[in-house]
């Protein structure tokens, strides 16, 4: 709910558990009044006084002595050069090349529902989930329009922000920075909870107590990328995963981001989360606009496992579209870590064979069957078959594994170019560089400049035709290179700056047309593993391969922080052949997550085969309990080095699936797992032992599970059902 009070000049926007609160102060500055727990009133002008004691902090010349500043009143959206010198959230240089910028109130709107953002990929939600408040504001000068738009998620919890800005002037204009969201604080104790991480090693959890001064996150990768994601939580000093404070900021883009919060010497934190101002400069003429990505904001006082909760649902059911939200997803076996780019027709057929006979429903045939591609020198951009390693074909291939009763899926990386290819020869000016630099190689490619209509009609016609001639009904979507010598040969030097944005809205483009071209078809996003997991691309793919490290062990400390925002069903996840642990572990590794297989079926023992088949009859049996069932992280491998666990509660609490890892063993340890998310007062039935418990012991007392799964790389699942 949204409510406009005319009287006192404050917007209060509710959803079912936070408030945020803005109040339009004197010459319609905006002011942000409150962000946190659910309250029933707005009397909160009090709490936005601030002394002007910063440090010569300037005042509005029609204030007279009035204690107002905007170096120190909470900015509902700060500007730059206007007496604000914190952080700056929106920063314009005009045509008198001057960047001084003064946003203010002049005209708002409420509805039910939420706008869609044009190409820019963002949650959606139907008239009964929804409030949304655009605030219009505009700088009197420049004549800059920028309409601050808030969507409530009523029920879920969560809030989105962006903003769009229009040139209303007559003169064009320069965007410096344009952040998505600014949230300022009345307190700086706060940790910042950040999801860092490499190749083979993504999304480990950083926390780290804020510090007076600026402190954040950035890619300037032309993606997301490995090394952080575009995700940061501050936390309450006592916050844990079951209680304290949590603000959670995850942004909707796959480009340059930046997400950094400020504490100041006062004890207020600015926390602001948008596109990365290093190298952006958007030219906007008279009457033109620009539409900024979305920030998704979460507030809960019930800890980060309720953040990470409100975060699963709403991606659930606000973000992820298409056949698959839904519908259960294929079981698929990759030939990549078992083949690499070593096969042939028939050693992929046999991959089918084996994988029917153990339960499978689809052959993913990754990278290495175009052009003259054998190893990762060449072909990137020549999307056409390799004759010699599918002789007949896609066709002869794919009718061979349909034959079977598998489906068939397919490799591509749209976005890329070796210099080694056809495309590469017929169009060298086709790739990101500039000029008279050498161009930065990395896996022997460089990237396609997609932002280019010409090259994205080129590299789109190429995949329609394979797309629209063969019965694929899955697509890996990969990327296996970052942007260096960022710029477009058809650009004017004055817009070299829009590269990069103009670089991930062609992207969007192309991954567009694939998903309304074709809606049957399944999408999985991949960034050599998980360089490009952020929520703008769950708006094309439901799933995302998480990490090209599959060794259970490692996988867990990458999929506990992947956790932390994206669900179960969106984390690419595969048992390998990976020899750390037995089966079973990667069994119950890969079934947080979309589950499949990643080895050559041919290799398995006959023991292993039967507990492939056992596996994928658990992958049934619990599909529903973990793609919409809601996580709990019961114990986290950054605090315990021994065991780690979680579980998957149904919503109507009449299921758990509880997953125990040994990460060491230590078999003098007393381990006693309280569980979390039951129902106090149900009894479940452990379907393995007979025995039964109230949700209130299991919750309290817990469970001794001192002796399960003992040694290293062992593991167990407790299958808990109440009637
Ligand atoms: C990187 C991906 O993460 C792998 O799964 C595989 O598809 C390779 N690229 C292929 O080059």
């Amino acid at each position: 709910m949204i409510a406009f009070d005319e009287k006192q000049r404050i917007f209060k926007i509710d959803t079912r558990q936070s408030s945020y609160i803005i109040g339009i102060y004197r010459e319609n500055y905006l002011l942000n009044l409150y962000y946190g727990a659910k309250i029933p009133d707005t009397n909160l002008w009090q709490r936005a006084k601030r002394s002007k004691s910063a440090s010569f902090s300037p005042s509005n010349p029609n204030f007279d002595n009035e204690d107002f500043s905007t170096d120190v009143a909470p900015m509902e959206y700060s500007c730059n050069g206007s007496g604000d010198f914190g952080v700056s959230a929106f920063s314009v240089r005009n045509s008198d090349g001057n960047s001084v910028t003064d946003l203010r109130y002049v005209s708002h709107k409420i509805y039910k529902g939420k706008p869609d953002l044009g190409a820019m990929p963002c949650t959606y939600a139907a008239a009964d989930e929804a409030d949304t408040l655009e605030i219009t504001t505009v700088d009197k000068v420049t004549g800059v329009e920028a309409v601050l738009i808030y969507t409530a998620f009523t029920k879920n919890g969560a809030i989105a922000r962006s903003v769009k800005v229009t040139n209303k002037g007559k003169n064009p204009v320069d965007i410096e920075r344009v952040f998505s969201a600014c949230v300022d604080l009345p307190s700086a104790d706060f940790d910042m909870i950040t999801l860092y991480g490499r190749h083979a090693k993504e999304r480990c959890v950083e926390k780290r107590p804020l510090g007076r001064g600026v402190q954040g996150i950035f890619s300037k990768r032309g993606v997301s990328g490995h090394s952080e994601n575009p995700f940061a939580a501050l936390t309450e000093k006592n916050a844990d995963e079951d209680k304290g404070g949590v603000y959670g900021v995850n942004l909707v883009y796959s480009g340059n981001f930046e997400i950094c919060a400020e504490c100041d010497y006062s004890g207020t934190t600015r926390l602001i989360a948008g596109i990365n101002p290093t190298d952006f400069l958007w030219h906007l003429e008279p009457e033109e606009s620009f539409q900024t990505p979305e920030a998704v904001l979460v507030y809960t006082d019930k800890g980060l496992g309720e953040m990470s909760r409100i975060f699963h649902r709403l991606y659930l059911n606000n973000l992820i579209r298409g056949r698959y939200k839904s519908e259960k997803r294929p079981l698929l076996i990759n030939n990549w870590e078992a083949t690499s780019f070593d096969f042939d027709a028939d050693k992929l057929v046999s991959f089918a064979e084996r994988a029917k006979e153990l339960g499978m429903d689809m052959l993913v045939m990754d990278d290495g069957w175009f052009g003259k591609r054998n190893d990762d020198t060449s072909s990137l951009g020549d999307w056409y078959v390799n004759e010699e390693k599918l002789p007949g074909g896609l066709g002869a291939l794919i009718k061979r594994v349909n034959d079977l009763g598998l489906k068939f899926g397919i490799w591509f990386e749209p976005e890329m170019i070796s210099p080694d290819s056809e495309l590469y020869r017929a169009h060298p000016d086709w790739c990101v560089h500039v000029p008279n630099r050498d161009k930065s190689i990395s896996r022997h490619q460089y990237v396609l400049d997609v932002s280019r209509e010409d090259v994205r009609e080129n590299i789109w016609a190429q995949m329609y035709h394979i797309l629209s001639n063969y019965n694929i009904e899955y697509v890996k979507w990969d990327f296996n290179r970052n942007i260096s010598e960022a710029g477009s040969a058809v650009l004017p030097p004055s817009r070299q700056k829009e590269f990069f944005h103009r670089f991930i809205m062609g992207t969007y483009d192309l991954m567009n047309r694939l998903t309304s071209t074709f809606p049957d078809i399944l999408v999985e996003n991949c960034s050599g593993g998980g360089g490009r997991f952020d929520p703008a691309m769950l708006c094309y793919s439901p799933q995302i391969w998480a990490s090209d490290n599959t060794d259970p062990i490692e996988r867990l400390t990458i999929q506990f922080g992947t956790s932390l925002c994206y669900p179960a069903s969106t984390m690419g996840a595969h048992v390998s052949a990976s020899r750390r642990t037995g089966y079973e572990t990667k069994g119950n590794v890969a079934l947080w997550g979309t589950f499949g297989y990643e080895l050559d079926p041919n290799k398995l023992t006959e023991d292993e085969k039967t507990l492939v088949k056992e596996q994928v009859k658990e992958y049934h049996k619990y599909y529903d309990l973990i793609h919409y069932g809601d996580l709990y992280r019961l114990i986290c491998p950054e605090e315990n080095a021994y065991k780690c666990a979680w579980s998957f509660v149904s919503p109507d609490k009449n299921q758990a699936l509880v997953t125990i890892v040994t990460m060491r063993e230590d078999i003098g340890l007393l381990h006693i797992l309280k569980l979390k998310g039951l129902d106090p007062d149900k009894f479940y039935t452990d379907e393995a032992s007979g025995e039964v418990y109230s949700g209130g012991l299991l919750m309290n007392a817990g469970l001794n599970v001192s002796r399960m799964a003992e040694k290293t790389g062992e593991s167990v699942k407790i299958f808990l059902t109440a009637n």
